[in-house]
């Protein structure tokens, strides 16, 4: 691997994963970030690898959707190994406007195959970034495997359910050397606060109201994002063309588990007597549509085949997320202002 071109690197896994290259993976070739930068792409969150590795990291802002462009940058770099993450990624978002998903998810994820499978004799790997959505919803029991049936339930798990399909037809049509993850929700440094923990966090912080939909029942499995990070490395690495790895944290909550937890965490490492407990923030709101009840993903295969497992415990992940957070006042009101208080306007009418 000497030419990674990596898309949607500035965004929340994205850039953990760069960041990871450079600092934690060994990794000693060049990585070509490409980015659209839509309202959750920002370059700040990279500022440091672009100033620390001015030779080996190159950033170019362009639309996945945009074949020339993908095309010329995959021949200019000489780029040998792909790594895909650019996506839509938020599900509330996927219900009030659909449109940008389907075309960035399955257009895009369509574009750049095409533009793979054009450079195929150069290319040694074409990693697919995806989520345990695609698999739809479980009941109290079971766990998703790589075998479980496709049954998405949101404009954004269809999305990337085609897209997976797209990526699995090129392999078996083409050959193209493909390798495909799907990851249970990440949480961790750099995540846009659409998302429930980092949003739950600044609400708790701020004594805003903390909006849990339905009866905060719907369980999440979830994983630090540096073990996310590993896991695709070690896929990119030693991962079996032509296969699914799922990725999970062996962590079920409840989102009222979970949301709990962070007032607790809090109170505790940000007391303020006029707020705790705060606890009592908590606000039972309108239930998401067609919300899955619960995600668990059995992730057996990559721990026996690649020796992977999640390091982080949720206690001490969520604490350093938390210390995150507060730490990064600046960059938080930075990504608050402009479309992000649209979107909060119209979803919560805060
Ligand atoms: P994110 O929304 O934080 O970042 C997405 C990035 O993609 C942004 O930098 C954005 O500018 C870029 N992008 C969007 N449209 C683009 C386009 N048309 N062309 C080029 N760049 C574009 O998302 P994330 O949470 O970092 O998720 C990354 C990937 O991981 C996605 O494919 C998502 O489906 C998958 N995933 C996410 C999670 C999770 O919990 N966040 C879990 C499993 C899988
Ligand atoms: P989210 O972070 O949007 O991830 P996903 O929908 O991809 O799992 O939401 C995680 C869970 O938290 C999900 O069950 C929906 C719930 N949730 C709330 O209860 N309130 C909120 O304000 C948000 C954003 C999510």
């Amino acid at each position: 691997m000497e030419s990674l071109l990596v898309t949607g690197g500035c965004g929340f896994i994205g850039s953990n994963f760069i960041r990871f290259l450079f600092h934690e993976a060994g990794f000693r070739g060049r990585v070509v970030n490409l980015d659209k930068l839509t309202y959750a792409g920002n370059p700040e969150n990279l500022a440091d690898v672009a100033r620390d590795f001015p030779d080996r990291y190159v950033f170019v802002r362009a639309d996945i959707c945009d074949r020339a462009t993908v095309a010329a940058a995959l021949a200019r770099f000489a780029v040998d190994t792909i790594c895909h993450f650019a996506a839509e990624s938020h599900v509330d978002r996927s219900i009030v406007a659909p449109d940008a998903f389907i075309r960035t998810n399955v257009e895009g994820t369509f574009v750049l195959l095409e533009a793979a499978r054009e450079r195929a004799s150069g290319l040694r790997r074409f990693h697919h970034v995806s989520t345990d959505e695609v698999y739809g919803s479980l009941g109290p029991e079971g766990f998703f495997t790589e075998e479980s049936p496709y049954r998405p339930n949101s404009p954004y798990a269809a999305s990337k359910a085609a897209s997976d399909h797209l990526v699995r037809a090129y392999h078996r049509t083409y050959g193209l050397p493909v390798t495909v993850s799907n990851c249970s929700n990440n949480y961790g440094p750099f995540q846009f606060p659409e998302k429930l923990i980092p949003l739950m966090i600044l609400h708790a912080a701020a004594g805003k109201p903390l909006p849990v939909y339905g009866r905060g029942l719907n369980v999440r499995d979830w994983l630090h994002v540096e073990d996310h990070c590993r896991a695709i490395w070690l896929i990119l690495e030693r991962g079996r063309t032509g296969e699914v790895y799922n990725v999970g944290g062996r962590c079920e909550r409840t989102n009222l588990e979970t949301v709990e937890r962070i007032c607790d965490l809090l109170d505790e490492m940000r007391p303020d007597g006029r707020l705790a407990p705060r606890r009592r923030l908590i606000r039972f709101v309108t239930d998401r549509p067609g919300h899955d009840l619960r995600y668990a993903i059995d992730c057996g295969k990559i721990e026996r085949e690649l020796g992977w497992a999640p390091r982080e415990s949720f206690d001490s992940g969520l604490r350093k997320t938390i210390a995150w957070y507060l730490e990064h006042r600046a960059w938080v009101e930075r990504v608050q202002s402009g479309e992000y208080r649209r979107w909060m306007e119209r979803h919560y009418g805060v």
